[in-house]
């Protein structure tokens, strides 16, 4: 199975199809029939549980208030799969709770304790489905985003920034790092992030137990100790949760691309500032002022040397630093 990376321009690597064994993995052990993707976005993981759904057996359902037309097209190609075009808090209480739920919509803590809740309101904790979820890891585990920020009240976005840039090591906004549209302007704290979320409701309740695999911005595993899966879920993540030598693969890729974005952006801004003093500097050259004044430095040296327009010249045309 292979990911199509046409979705992913910057190569990110952002869709949870990057960790799609694992994934797959879980959803074997537990021996899944039906599941439930939340956020699907383009279809790039929904593309690739239809290959495994058509292995197992399975039937796929997609939620997401506003799929891409690719996400329409696949539903169009596939009788097996269904898109349920609302958002999530909404859809999870009226659609047939499935064997497995993929959690990757919008990633802050009201929307993912929302979810939990409206899954686990449905029926024993024992019974719940088996639950995974996307962006556990940096930067959503402890830092909300937002889609759309009216589907949030107001109480869970107060240091809500549009426009956010988020480095890793760095608590508060960058210049440059990676961007999000509308995210916390802090990380950390109560009620914030997607990791923070789960935890809090594995901890109010009894035998739930939580698994974090630290690949591709971070997968997380939640099942209870009654379903008749454990263990071969157990054995499946065994290698992968909480694994030292692959978390610290994450951070290295994770610092690395945050890097890159902000290059980008510290050379987006020099590029702006060289047209604006290449743009002074003409504007000089032309100016009959200069032009006097130029004569008028250049007599006073005794016509030796180099005249600042010149200078000028040959700076506006080949940069020294350019060699
Ligand atoms: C990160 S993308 C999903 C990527 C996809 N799961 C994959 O791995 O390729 C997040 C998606 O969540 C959707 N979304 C945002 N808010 C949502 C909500 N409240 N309920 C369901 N989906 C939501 C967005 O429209 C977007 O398409």
């Amino acid at each position: 199975m292979e990911l199509n990376d046409e979705n992913d321009p910057g190569r990110w690597a952002h869709s949870l199809g990057n960790a799609l064994e694992i994934v797959t993995g879980c959803l074997d052990a537990a021996e899944a029939k039906s599941v439930v993707e939340v956020g699907a976005y383009a279809g790039d993981l929904t593309r690739l549980l239809l290959e495994w759904a058509e292995r197992s057996g399975s039937t796929i359902m997609a939620i997401d208030p506003e799929p891409s037309p690719r996400l329409d097209r696949l539903e169009e190609e596939r009788s097996e799969l269904t898109v349920v075009r609302e958002p999530s808090l909404e859809a999870l209480s009226h659609v047939d709770l499935p064997d497995a739920v993929i959690i990757d919509g919008d990633h802050n803590y009201y929307t993912v304790s929302g979810e939990l809740k409206a899954i686990s309101d449905r029926t024993d904790s024992s019974e719940l489905p088996l639950l995974l979820f996307h962006d556990v890891g940096w930067p959503h585990a402890r830092r909300d985003s937002f889609y759309v920020p009216d589907r949030i009240p107001g109480e869970y976005k107060q240091d809500m920034v549009e426009g956010a840039h988020v480095f890793p090591g760095e608590p508060g906004l960058t210049a440059g790092g990676l961007p999000y549209k509308w995210a916390s302007a802090n990380e950390g704290g109560p009620r914030n992030g997607v990791l923070t979320a789960i935890e809090d409701f594995v901890e109010g309740r009894e035998g739930l137990n939580l698994a974090v695999i630290p690949v591709f911005f971070g997968v997380g595993v939640v099942w209870h100790d009654d379903a008749p899966y454990a263990g071969a879920l157990v054995e499946a993540i065994r290698f992968w949760d909480r694994n030292p030598v692959i978390e610290r693969l994450e951070q290295n890729r994770i610092l690395h691309l945050a890097t890159s974005h902000q290059r980008a952006h510290q050379a987006w801004y020099l590029e702006k500032k060289l047209a604006w003093q290449e743009r002074i500097l003409r504007e000089l050259l032309d100016s009959s002022a200069f032009a006097a004044a130029d004569r008028f430095s250049h007599l006073k040296s005794g016509g030796k040397g180099i005249t600042w327009r010149d200078q000028i010249e040959e700076a506006l045309d080949d940069p020294p630093i350019i060699t």
